[in-house]
């Protein structure tokens, strides 16, 4: 069995948010101090909105290097930046205008592309010249969101993105939405450093179980092709997501920490 994925679970979405924020304000100033910058691909949906609110706050917007901090996107939906669907702006609405990021850390998917492949295309470039033509760009963060489905980033099942294994960034079309998304493909999500699920809510248990606990099968359930080769996995769940996890799939210690409870699950 390889290295464990660790599983944190907190109270509720609240404190999933904060414990989360916390912890990342942490890898945010590590990662400065040991490589001058802290790169992240962040995630859409709900879930992580709450974590960039968190950021966002003035007693924690404070404490983060916002001028070595790299914001990139894992994904997409194909619409302009001030689209209420786009992650972008999600992102920046949550985070609020007195974050001091520079306009140059951020590297959003230019998704206003009348062709979904060119923005793909144009943000793989961009990717290329940010981190350069190595086999595949080291993220310090990729940050995941699980759906109802198994998807995560914009990698659905059925689809053929999942099993992408040259490309950095692609354009499914998703038939279930009738619309193409831009995505980042798995081989670069699991090149980071870190790689953290946020998964809130009963709604989502039965796809942390099924991912967590059923047999591999990307297609049918894509978050499964996500296993870093060489970084960190975390699955950062609040107690409703949680819930179906089965008492034995949680091996090792349990420490408590900042309300949130810190399992090692063992991958096959
Ligand atoms: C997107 C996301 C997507 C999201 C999941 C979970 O663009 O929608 O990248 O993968 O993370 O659908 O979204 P919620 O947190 O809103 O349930």
């Amino acid at each position: 069995m390889d290295r464990g994925l660790e599983l944190r679970i907190s109270e509720d979405p609240e404190q999933l948010a904060k414990a989360a924020g916390e912890f990342l304000v942490e890898e945010a100033h590590k990662a400065v101090e040991a490589r001058g910058r802290w790169t992240v691909a962040l995630s859409g949906g709900s879930t992580p909105e709450r974590l960039y609110r968190y950021w966002g706050e003035p007693s924690v917007r404070d404490r983060m290097p916002w001028d070595k901090i790299h914001l990139f996107w894992g994904d997409e939906r194909h619409v302009p930046p001030g689209h209420a669907d786009s992650n972008y702006r999600m992102t920046r609405q949550a985070l609020g205008a007195g974050v001091p990021i520079p306009e140059g850390n951020l590297h959003r998917i230019c998704a206003e592309h009348a062709d979904a492949e060119v923005a793909a295309e144009q943000y793989e470039a961009s990717l290329k010249t940010f981190f350069g033509e190595r086999p595949f760009p080291r993220f310090d963060l990729m940050l995941m969101g699980l759906g109802p489905d198994g998807h995560t980033a914009s990698l659905f099942p059925g689809g053929d993105a999942v099993l992408e294994s040259q490309r950095w960034v692609v354009a499914p079309y998703v038939p279930k939405l009738s619309t193409y998304r831009i995505s980042l493909t798995v081989p670069v999500i699991n090149a980071a450093e870190l790689v953290l699920f946020l998964v809130a809510g009963s709604a989502k248990a039965p796809a942390v179980r099924a991912v967590l606990q059923d047999s591999k099968d990307p297609v049918r359930l894509p978050a499964q092709a996500v296993s870093p080769a060489k970084g960190r996995f975390v699955w950062w769940l609040d107690r409703a997501a949680a819930q179906d996890l089965p008492p034995n799939a949680l091996e090792g210690d349990v420490a408590k920490a900042m309300a949130t409870t810190v399992f090692s699950l063992a991958r096959e």
